[in-house]
């Protein structure tokens, strides 16, 4: 058995940490951009807003939206996403921006929860239970906080090769995932279009997304 956390070990390639280095392709970073577009366009921040952002990876949708934030966590579970993320921190010396480790449907509430606002891209469908996942989002607002997701319409298992490596979903029904997410205790539940994002495979074929944003009451 692979330990990917001792140093030198060999990565499974198609792991994240291993992925990490190299995700802030041309491809993401433009789909970095059409997403904090759709969510500045549905979602009106408060003043002095405390984000969130849950697999954030290296925090390409969280720090677009930094002009919106008065701070911002990026939270993951894989440490070369955070280190990459961490890189970035140090190299722009964003103050009001740290990157921790925490699992969303696993660890005790982090340092500095609740939070006005929490923010995920293609995370929802790597946990196995979504409405554990939502509940973990639940726990981590305060009171009228915000749930911001974007994460694909359902597909047929072309978008990552096949269900495995930590894919528990094929994307989402929008109406399912919104009874989840009012059925998790959430208000003002919506389900907007969300733009696309190119293939894992194939980069150039788009697949849907959608935007899903809630309120905790
Ligand atoms: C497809 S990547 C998306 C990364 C980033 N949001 C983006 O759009 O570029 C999914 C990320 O979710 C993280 N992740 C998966 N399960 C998680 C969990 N239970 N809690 C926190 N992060 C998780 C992974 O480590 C990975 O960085």
């Amino acid at each position: 058995m692979t330990d990917e956390t001792e140093p030198g070990a060999s990565l499974d390639p198609k792991s994240f940490d291993a992925r990490a280095a190299t995700w802030d392709t041309p491809e993401r970073l433009a789909r970095a951009s059409a997403a904090s577009a759709a969510i500045r366009s549905a979602v009106r921040f408060p003043a002095g807003c405390r984000a969130i952002e849950i697999g954030a990876g290296t925090g390409l949708v969280g720090l677009a939206l930094l002009d919106q934030l008065a701070e911002l966590v990026l939270a993951d579970t894989s440490e070369g996403m955070l280190a990459e993320a961490r890189r970035k921190i140090d190299e722009r010396d964003l103050r009001n921006v740290r990157a921790i480790h925490f699992d969303l449907v696993a660890d005790p509430l982090p340092e500095g929860a609740p939070f006005d606002a929490a923010i995920s891209q293609l995370v929802l469908h790597h946990i196995e239970d979504t409405a554990a996942g939502l509940a973990g989002f639940k726990r981590l607002l305060a009171p009228g906080g915000l749930l911001v997701a974007l994460d694909l319409d359902t597909e047929d298992g072309s978008f990552h090769g096949a269900i495995g490596q930590g894919v528990h979903h094929l994307g989402f029904d929008r109406a399912r995932l919104a009874r989840l997410t009012e059925a998790a205790g959430f208000v003002d539940v919506q389900v907007r279009d969300g733009g696309t994002v190119g293939g894992a495979e194939e980069e150039d074929v788009p697949y849907p997304l959608f935007l899903l944003t809630a309120r905790r009451p």
